[in-house]
């Protein structure tokens, strides 16, 4: 069975095919360069972007797969969250095409896409999920497809945007993520941050004081390799320490770590060593992309999930735990 995935809620337009669980094409065309002279993504442009690369996309999709239309089985799109613009592109066309070729069409929650990219098969729930990305950082307990427990979010910038902000004070380029976790490497030493919310109550998250902290040490001159690994390090053990207070709290010993953020090798090797079974998404399937929104419907249609409506429209605010 194949599934199309199709995802334009911000600024990547992702196309994904897969194959009977199985990823076998993923193409993502970024609009990073064309955002980067506004210093942010310009939610109009990104929707008219989407709309010239998207047709494009997902005919060289299918010629990679050696596919024609009609060989697609089920269409999935990202219903939401998102900029509604840019979500409509991909929804809209997603929609059409099913309608077109007479296929049960799957509106896919963005959040339930990150976590599929992480989900192996065969892997049953209940377990944690934490999905740190440019734009959420929310920790879930999954206690089945479809069915989420909010347990903290972060109460001011995600992960993925304090990596961008502080890579932006340090010069570098966008996305801040990979720059800053290559800055750090070059460093021997790291300049110390604190952990924030340590002691706190419940498993909220909170970055932009350490964005503040990277601000007033860039100000000061600090070599700029030292504090990037400062940094990293601190946000890191912040995402480590409300995690493995969650686990220890619920009694869950499967964790999955998703969203642009759960590329980050340290990230994964400070996982790997918290003595739970932790599970991340393969290369090239962390960030924003078509295929976790194909595998995401996968799983809903081998579930028995009935397929959406046509007549749904695509929604700039959903929380997951109403997927
Ligand atoms: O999941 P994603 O592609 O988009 C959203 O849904 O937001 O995540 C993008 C975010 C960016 O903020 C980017 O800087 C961050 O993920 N990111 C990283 C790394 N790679 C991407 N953050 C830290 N380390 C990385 N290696
Ligand atoms: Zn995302």
């Amino acid at each position: 069975m194949w599934v199309l995935g199709i995802d334009t809620s911000c600024d990547d337009t992702g196309v994904g095919l897969v194959r009977d669980g199985k990823v076998v094409v993923n193409l993502v065309a970024s609009q990073v360069r064309l955002h980067e002279a506004f210093g942010g993504v310009v939610p109009e442009l990104a929707s008219r972007e989407h709309l010239k690369a998207l047709p494009l996309l997902v005919e060289r999709a299918l010629a990679e797969a050696g596919l024609t239309p009609k060989g697609l089985d089920l269409v999935a799109a990202t219903r939401g969250p998102g900029l509604i613009g840019a979500l409509l592109v991909g929804y809209t066309f997603a929609k059409g095409m099913a309608f077109a070729l007479d296929r049960p069409f799957y509106a896919v929650h963005h959040l339930e896409g990150h976590i599929a990219a992480a989900w192996p098969e065969g892997l049953t729930p209940p377990f944690l999920a934490l999905v740190a990305s440019g734009g959420h950082t929310h920790l879930y307990e999954v206690l089945d497809l479809g069915r989420y427990r909010l347990l903290g979010a972060t109460r001011d910038d995600a992960a993925g945007e304090a990596f961008d902000k502080v890579a932006r004070l340090l010069g570098l380029g966008f996305p801040g993520g990979p720059e800053v976790e290559r800055l750090a490497e070059e460093a021997e030493e790291a300049v110390p941050f604190p952990v924030p919310l340590r002691g706190q109550e419940g498993y909220d998250f909170s970055f932009s004081g350490l964005k503040t902290k990277a601000l007033h040490l860039v100000e000061k001159g600090l070599p700029k390799a030292a504090l990037a690994k400062g940094f990293q390090e601190a946000a890191i053990a912040h995402l480590a320490e409300v995690v493995l207070k969650a686990a220890r709290d619920t009694g869950h010993r499967v964790l999955l770590v998703a969203g642009g953020v759960a590329a980050n090798r340290a990230l994964q090797e400070r996982f790997k060593e918290a003595g739970l079974e932790v599970h991340f998404p393969p290369r090239g399937l962390s960030q924003d992309n078509g295929a976790m929104i194909a595998l995401a419907a996968w799983r809903r249609h081998q579930r028995g999930f009935p397929p959406s409506p046509l007549s749904l429209g695509a929604t700039a605010y959903w929380p997951l735990e109403e997927a």
